[in-house]
């Protein structure tokens, strides 16, 4: 008899939020067996947070959109760093997943003659937004749910933690977890593992993400070998809530914009129309974040640290159905009617641009049998992403990586082993924090991270300041933690075990934006203001304990794709 609850699986896929929920509707479909484990409930993910919709050129709205359109801005927007097979596969597959995804039940606004109806939002040349109100997160999460549990070959791990990948020689082998109720290990043994795990953004003060968002999926899979990218490129959205204090950070969907919100400085200026007066508030988000940012900085913010976004001159029956959600939550946070009152908003760290580097066509990572898919993966996005290609990144990379996954599950003759003395090693060490004495609250330590990383690691940066952090960082990285307390439900506990993720995180990031010695996209350098004379990305990995760095070209555009491209995107819809 095992000594820990143990499960043998094919796949397992590690987060279910729309990346992890589409990946294992995949497997599923393959007829391998399926285990989906995730730390919160399901249902709960950030992917409720890309409210305004999923980025896809059906044409409904626009006639003239297509997928050629789609691919050009996302490499504009993205700077030209983006790995293109990834843009390319992304442009070609995402109306045919949004249409699965409708075929499955998501009910999203129609058009007038009942085609899916589609808004504006930043970066994006034609209307092409697949929306449901402000809520499409929300709707494709509890369409991919109820697809997923109509399957009776997948299992479902709710609040559990992930903490361990374990290895049979080169190849993933399965993962150690805990229960965050009971404290109690499981060994899930599995022959192919997809991280879905989603982003970090717990490592900033000032955030969109909910307390899962500690970077894990990182962590574990450069601690199992594999390689990140890009790192230095994470996303301020440029819209989150500022008061009252309690709600700060909290996302203002880009939606707002996307109806016709727009944005002004406390002496009434429209101040987009300095910063980018072709495209104003439907700029791409790395450029609307600095104006915002350097309005407030020079003087020009509200009363509590923000700018006004304003949809008053918008009827308020048109607010109401678009925009519900931010009526909501406007109404009940903060006592703001938007109908008739500007919001207060600031910049909110949203996103990873960077993550596990992955196969274009498997999505496997260079680990035999480790995938990795939406957020924590990378390639798509370069150095910023366009508002909406999270969505249907994560429907058309979920389905190709638990394809992936199935089929590499298929290629193995046996299951590979788990070391019963890993799993002991790895016990003993996530109990240590009870054992020792002396050592600080996970709490202070986490305070600190959160500060340096939003003081010195933020929308402007510059060498001293990132010095300082990585200074900040490796002291953190070395205090002993020691937590009170039993295993049973101790959020202290949960954090100390996510603490060292979320500070391998923050120095991957660190190291890279400390490396790229130009600016680009989100990632800009005071120091250094010019965009970089050649297209590469930056990959960190582990080595002997130490982590690496290294550049590398950005894979060239093939010739045939070229003509797409030589035309900047401009802004086609009309003004408001
Ligand atoms: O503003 C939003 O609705 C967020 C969308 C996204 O991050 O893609």
């Amino acid at each position: 008899m095992e000594k820990y609850e143990t499960h043998e699986l094919d796949v397992l896929v590690v987060g279910a939020g729309g990346a992890g929920l589409r990946a294992a509707i995949e497997a599923a479909k393959e007829g391998v067996k399926v285990g989906v484990v995730c730390k919160s409930l399901l249902g709960k993910a950030h992917t409720v947070m890309a409210e305004g919709g999923i980025a896809a050129a059906l044409g409904n709205t626009d006639p003239q959109d297509n997928w050629k359109e789609h691919f050009r801005d996302t490499m504009y927007g993205g700077k030209f760093l983006n790995d293109w097979r990834f843009a390319l596969k992304h442009a070609q597959l995402a109306p045919e997943c949004v249409k699965e995804l409708e075929e499955w039940g998501a009910l999203f606004d129609r058009t007038k003659d009942g085609r899916i109806l589609q808004r504006a939002f930043g970066g994006h040349s034609w209307r092409r937004l697949a929306h449901v109100g402000d809520r499409t997160g929300l709707e494709m999460i509890r369409t991919l749910q109820d697809k997923l549990l109509s399957f009776d070959n997948v299992e479902i791990f709710q609040e559990c933690t992930v903490i361990h990948l374990f290895k049979d020689g080169e190849r993933i082998s399965g993962a150690l977890a805990y229960w965050r109720e009971t404290g109690r290990f499981v060994v899930f043994k599995s022959k192919a593992l997809v991280l879905a795990t989603g982003g970090l953004g717990k490592i900033y003060r000032i955030t969109s993400n909910s307390w899962e968002y500690t970077g894990s999926g990182y962590a574990l899979a450069l601690l199992a070998g594999a390689e990140l990218r890009d790192m230095e490129f994470t996303q301020f959205h440029p819209t989150g809530m500022v008061w009252p204090p309690s709600v700060q950070g909290i996302l203002v969907t880009e939606a707002v914009r996307g109806e016709g919100g727009r944005l002004y400085n406390s002496k009434g200026e429209r101040f987009m129309q300095k910063y980018d007066p072709e495209r104003l508030e439907l700029s791409t988000r790395d450029l609307v974040a600095r104006a915002i940012y350097t309005e407030i900085k020079e003087g020009r913010g509200t009363e509590h640290g923000g700018v006004y976004l304003d949809v008053s001159h918008l009827p308020p029956e048109h607010v109401k159905k678009k925009l519900p959600g931010m009526y909501k939550q406007f109404l009940e946070f903060a006592g703001i009617d938007i109908t008739k009152q500007p919001m207060e908003v600031a910049p909110t760290m949203h996103y990873c641009m960077g993550g596990v580097r992955v196969d274009p066509e498997t999505q496997m990572s260079r680990v035999p049998g480790l995938f990795a898919v939406g957020e924590v993966a990378s390639g798509l996005h370069g150095a910023n992403r366009l508002g909406g290609n999270s969505l249907s990144d994560l429907l058309v990379f979920g389905k190709l990586g638990g394809k992936g996954a199935s089929e590499y599950a298929k290629s193995l003759s046996r299951q590979p082993l788990v070391d019963k003395d890993e799993v002991e090693k790895v016990v003993r060490e996530a109990l240590e924090f009870f054992e020792r004495k002396n050592g600080v609250s996970p709490y202070e330590i986490h305070e600190k991270l959160k500060e340096t990383m939003q003081n010195y690691v933020g929308i402007f940066r510059e060498e001293k300041d990132l010095k300082k952090a990585l200074e900040i960082i490796d002291e953190l990285s070395n205090i002993p933690v020691s937590v009170s307390g039993n295993v049973h439900f101790n959020p202290g506990w949960h954090l100390a075990l996510d603490l060292k993720f979320m500070l391998l995180c923050a120095k991957a990031i660190i190291l890279s934006a400390i490396e790229r010695k130009n600016s680009a996209g989100a990632h800009a350098r005071l120091d250094y203001p010019n965009p970089p004379e050649e297209k590469y990305n930056h990959i960190v990995w582990l080595e002997d304990g130490e982590m690496r760095i290294r550049r590398e070209q950005t894979p060239k555009v093939p010739d045939e794709l070229e003509p797409i491209l030589k035309e900047p995107p401009s802004r086609k819809w009309e003004k408001t």
